[in-house]
């Protein structure tokens, strides 16, 4: 379960160009779901899944992952936490573009104490096989199509295996067809029993969710379950 409580989220507070992303999010995702959120650029989007995925913090309020009150615990902590739980596939993709598929999918292992040097291997090969990569792995990332960097990032936030994945934008530098294979991936690991949680600006995506949460200008507003 991820839990938040009146998250305000400043950027640059108290200076000239301070920026109020986030505005007293009360936001509650149960195991399981399968959530998409939407709203126009600048709207909070990344801001608000950049905390749910532990990669930055709020300013005020609190955030639940699970047990933990992500805010009561170190920066080193969290790190663990975050590695053990979540897949964060980032917005244009966030690979190293010199690096090869393998070293990219292999970047959450290496933090992973628990995964030895041959299982790593394993984890990689069946991981880019899953998303169909498995012949790239000697490729570097800057010689992919977007379709296969896409594939190449959800594989990097698949290898450790999570039990919670969050995706900025997965669809959106893709042609349709390719989007449509992204988001069966998506539905097929909700199926699994993985949280999912996507931003999307393309309500056809959002559709594919069972839940839509529309942010505008830092709040919510509207959370619809589809039946
Ligand atoms: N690192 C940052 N420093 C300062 N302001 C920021 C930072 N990141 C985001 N913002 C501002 O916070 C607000 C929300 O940004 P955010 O990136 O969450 O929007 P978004 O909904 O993801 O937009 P997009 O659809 O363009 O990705 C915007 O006004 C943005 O300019
Ligand atoms: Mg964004």
């Amino acid at each position: 379960m991820m839990k938040l409580e009146n998250i305000d989220k400043y950027y640059n507070i108290n200076t000239s160009s301070e920026v109020h992303a986030l505005k007293n999010i009360n936001l509650s995702i149960e195991k399981g779901e399968m959530v998409a959120v939407m709203g126009v650029s600048g709207s909070g989007k990344s801001t608000l899944i950049h905390i749910l995925g532990c990669l930055d913090k709020q300013t005020s309020g609190k955030y639940f992952l699970g047990e933990y009150e992500v805010s009561k615990y170190s920066n080193n902590e969290i790190a663990v936490i975050r590695n053990e739980e979540i897949g964060f596939v980032l917005q244009n993709f966030g690979l190293l573009a010199d690096k090869t598929v393998y070293e990219n999918i292999s970047y959450p292992l290496i933090f992973n104490p628990a995964v030895k040097y041959k299982m790593m291997k394993k984890l990689i090969t069946k991981t880019a096989d899953a998303m169909l990569i498995g012949d790239l792995l000697k490729k570097p990332v800057k010689e992919l199509s977007g379709g296969q960097k896409q594939r190449v990032a959800l594989a990097r936030a698949l290898v450790n295996r999570p039990n919670i994945i969050i995706a900025d934008e997965p669809t959106a530098a893709l042609d349709k067809a390719t989007a449509d294979e992204i988001m069966e991936v998506m539905k097929s690991l909700n199926s699994i029993g993985k949280t999912i949680v996507i931003v999307t600006h393309d309500r056809t995506v959002a559709e594919k969710c069972k839940r839509i949460v529309e942010l505008s200008d830092g709040e919510i507003i509207s959370d619809k379950t589809i039946a």
